[in-house]
């Protein structure tokens, strides 16, 4: 799958987010290894702190869905700089990516521009209990 085909699924999950609070709504997509695509979006909270972002609604969906190795991983969020996935969400996909993932990071306008690293890079020596 082409990497804008994963974010054209993040971009839809977006559209279900759930964000009275900041207005900031993220989409996040996840290639699994048989290439499928498993998607989550923010889940906020009246209760502030119990937000879900998008990255690890995902990584919960595929874990239920019985998916737990990944060939790539997409984030689309609103304008402005580009949505890099916040440090929590780099230690939880980190259980379950090796470092060489490739990230897809875009925009929600997107027209093909995206950027493009890898989970090692974002989180060199990320904890791990082996
Ligand atoms: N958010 C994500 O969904 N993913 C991230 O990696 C960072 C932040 C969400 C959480 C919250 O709903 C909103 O963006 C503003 O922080």
């Amino acid at each position: 799958m082409k990497p804008t085909e994963l974010l054209a699924a993040a971009a839809a999950a977006r559209k279900h987010a759930h964000a009275p609070y900041s207005n900031y709504q993220v989409g996040a997509a996840l290639l699994t290894e048989d290439e499928g695509v498993i998607t989550g979006c923010n889940v906020e909270n009246a209760s502030y702190g119990l937000t879900i972002c998008a990255e690890r609604v995902a990584i919960g969906a595929a874990i239920a869905a019985g998916k737990r190795r990944f060939k790539a991983i997409a984030i689309v969020a609103d304008g402005g700089p580009p949505p890099f996935p916040c440090g929590a969400c780099r230690q939880v996909l980190a259980e379950f990516c090796r470092p060489d993932t490739p990230v897809y990071i875009a925009g929600s306008g997107y027209t093909g521009d995206y950027e493009s690293t890898t989970l090692g890079a974002l989180l060199p020596h990320a904890f791990r209990m082996d």
